[in-house]
């Protein structure tokens, strides 16, 4: 067993920019590093990274790693407040977890959600057919603002609230961390403005009645927050892929393959969130000492073929918005495949270049340069 302290570390969080088409240099270096890999996080904190499938899914399903904040050590930023202070999904754990999660699951089932398909279609092509004529960016018009009206209106949030929410939403991608904690409120704000109004937010609160209308707000907040950046960042790495192959004769099968496939190659959360070990743990040949930190690293372990992948996660924690995103990719491309059969990229593919914020987070398009008719 080697003691965790010996290991010398990876960064693989500073950020930068690279090209869509290229492969993640730090990325294979970590799957170089082995099966769990000691990496330095950009203000130092230590912490560990699981870059092999099978270790990935006994990790995620492992109840001694825990998503409760209250585990967590000093100098990781950016976390929420421990289970007990804020219900929220992405940090309860065993009971109080499955009960948040029973509460949401048949609000955002596929059978819930098979009914909005052509609402979300809808919404879709209202919004490209605004844009052009001639070149347009969909990375600053479209895959912010396309996702956003969806789970607003889905959520029950008042649509005059959409315009200042989806700038907030953009400035959640700026290099200025004041401007995180402006966009949060901004997003808790239209969260709780929900509650109450027909719609999602109102039927959470229906079904867990024991939460104020603020915990429910901030529910709600977690849905918002937890789709944006994710199904935003898909947008662009899909449509990119999908205008340079072509939809034409492409059935609904095949769009759906080329979803999975592209959220495979690139994740728009190429780690999952943070867990902490509750008690020391042997790891890959490694002792993790209690409440060390730990990552799957999601891109690493999806480049093998077949397999449904990790880029949705596993286990209990498996994001629970999978089919509204999945929804949500799909109509994007079958209007395009319908509407704008003319649509193409205005730059040449290899010239699709990604920004990538410091930390365990994703990138995103840093332009999307497209003619729609
Ligand atoms: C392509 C888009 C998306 C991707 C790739 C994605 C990915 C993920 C991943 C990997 C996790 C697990 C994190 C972990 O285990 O630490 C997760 C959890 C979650 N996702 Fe998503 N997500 C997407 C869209 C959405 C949408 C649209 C929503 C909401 C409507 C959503 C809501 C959530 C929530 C609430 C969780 C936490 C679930 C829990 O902890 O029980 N996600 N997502």
């Amino acid at each position: 067993m080697t003691d965790s302290t010996t290991i010398p570390p990876v960064r693989p969080f500073e950020g930068g920019r690279r090209r869509l088409q290229d492969p993640d240099p730090e990325r294979a270096a970590l799957r170089a590093a082995g099966p769990l890999v000691r990496a330095e996080l950009p203000g130092g904190a230590t912490a560990w990274v699981v870059t092999e499938e099978a270790a990935a899914r006994r990790v995620l399903t492992d109840p001694r790693f825990s998503k409760d904040t209250a585990h967590a050590p000093h100098g990781i930023p950016g976390l929420e407040p421990p289970a007990a202070e804020r219900p929220s999904l992405t940090t309860a754990e065993g009971a109080a977890h499955t009960r948040l999660r029973r509460a949401h699951a048949p609000l955002l089932s596929q059978r819930a959600l098979a009914g909005r398909e052509e609402r979300t279609a809808a919404t879709a092509r209202t919004l490209l057919t605004a844009l052009g004529p001639g070149e347009v960016d969909l990375m600053a018009d479209f895959t912010t603002r396309y996702p956003l009206t969806v789970v607003l209106d889905l959520v029950g949030a008042p649509p005059e609230l959409l315009d200042r929410t989806a700038e907030a939403c953009r400035a959640m991608w700026s290099p200025d961390p004041a401007e995180h904690g402006r966009a949060f409120a901004e997003l808790l704000r239209t969260s709780r403005a929900a509650v109450g109004r027909p719609g999602l937010a109102s039927e959470l609160r229906d079904r867990l009645g024991d939460l104020d209308d603020d915990e429910i707000g901030y529910l709600v907040f977690g849905l918002v927050f937890a789709g944006q950046l994710t199904t935003d960042a898909a947008l662009g790495s899909l449509l990119a892929t999908a205008l340079e192959r072509g939809l034409t004769g492409t059935s609904d099968a095949d769009l759906d393959t080329l979803v999975h496939d592209v959220l495979r190659r690139h994740p728009p959360a190429p780690f999952t969130l943070w867990r902490f070990a509750t008690e020391p743990v042997d790891l890959g040949g490694v002792r993790l000492p209690a409440g060390a930190p730990v990552l799957i690293d999601i891109r690493g372990t999806g480049t093998g073929e077949g397999g449904p992948g990790l880029s949705f996660g596993y286990g209990s924690h498996f994001c629970a918005g999978a089919h509204l995103a999945r929804l949500e990719l799909h109509a994007v491309l079958t209007v395009l495949r319908t509407s704008f059969p003319q649509a193409r990229l205005a730059v040449r593919p290899g010239d699709l270049v990604e920004a990538y914020p410091p930390g365990p987070v994703g990138g995103r398009l840093t332009a999307l340069p497209v003619v729609l008719r």
